[in-house]
């Protein structure tokens, strides 16, 4: 197994936190096997959708989770149009890739639920975090008129996949670090690194590929904190990051003082890349971007 990404010091300390990682992770299998054949089916042009209805088919609770969210507020109806009541119709509506995104969610969510976690508040404070930002980066994406087609929800929801894998297998090394109380614009990783040698960013990073989950999702579990540092997929982490951070401003409880983007990395680096004035547009935005996204993200996270 690769453990060399977590490039952990030498130390005892270290050397502990790496066995504990591992362990949990050992224990933790992200996509079952049907939802790997799954994803490979909807990865292949070739397929039919009878055939990738088939596998999903084989797990109720695969096919119970795709079927509510293709009927959740990911999936707006138009007015007069029927909620979606088999897969097969789930797939033909939301197309092959849309519905790789939904196994991802499903994934997720049922891996949340099983993580053996301390404290039940840690487990929900972050699952709340995963699925507002998962939400709000939907909404910026149309936003900022970014063209990118259902990844962004996957990649909000699992950006901070190693805060949770680190909740799980060192519950002290984890309150010791994290507050949770989501003011991230200081060098949160610089202060992770110096306190156990490595970093939420990387732990997420080693998790993902571990479970073979693609790589522009890797690359946001990665280089959320510092979006310049990705070489590719730069616009696509880069989105994440600014959906992270409105999404941190919400669970700060700060809805008294204004949210202020001007500062923000993350929305520069976007309009180095050709996106037109993002500060200007999300200061305006923002107000209807939270309200919409707190409502469907609650949602969200109680279907599965
Ligand atoms: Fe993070
Ligand atoms: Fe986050």
């Amino acid at each position: 197994m690769n453990n060399t990404i977590l490039n952990l010091p030498n130390t005892d300390s270290k050397r502990k936190l790496t066995e504990k990682l591992i362990q949990t992770a050992r224990e933790i299998k992200m996509l079952p096997d049907i939802a790997l054949k799954a994803i490979e089916i909807a990865d292949n042009p070739n397929a039919s959708t009878q055939e990738f209805a088939n596998i999903i088919a084989q797990d109720p609770r695969l096919t119970r989770d795709i079927l509510s969210l293709s009927n959740s507020p990911l999936f707006p109806r138009a007015p007069g149009v029927k909620p979606i009541s088999c897969l097969k119709m789930a797939i033909n509506r939301l197309g092959s890739r849309q519905t790789k995104q939904m196994i991802l969610v499903s994934c997720y969510s049922s891996m949340l639920n099983q993580m053996d976690m301390d404290e039940v508040q840690v487990r929900e404070v972050l699952g709340r975090h995963s699925f507002l930002t998962g939400v709000i980066s939907t909404k910026l994406n149309k936003l900022f008129k970014l063209g990118i087609q259902g990844e962004e929800f996957t990649a909000g929801l699992l950006h901070d996949v190693g805060r949770i894998l680190l909740a799980t297998a060192a519950p002290d090394e984890f309150k010791a670090l994290d507050a949770m109380d989501f003011s991230e614009r200081h060098d949160v990783i610089q202060a992770e690194i110096d306190h156990i040698g490595t970093s939420h960013a990387e732990i997420g990073e080693w998790f993902l590929l571990r479970n073979h989950l693609p790589e522009e999702l890797v690359s946001v579990a990665r280089h959320h904190h510092n979006p310049a540092e990705c070489g590719k997929f730069k616009r696509f982490v880069a989105l994440v990051s600014v959906a992270d951070d409105l999404a941190n401003y919400y669970q700060r409880k700060e809805l008294e003082t204004e949210y202020d983007c001007s500062d923000l990395a993350s929305l520069k680096l976007l309009e180095t890349l050709g996106v037109e004035d993002p500060v200007a547009i999300l200061t305006e935005a923002w107000p209807d971007i939270l309200s919409d996204s707190v409502d469907s993200s609650l949602q969200l996270s109680r279907l599965s």
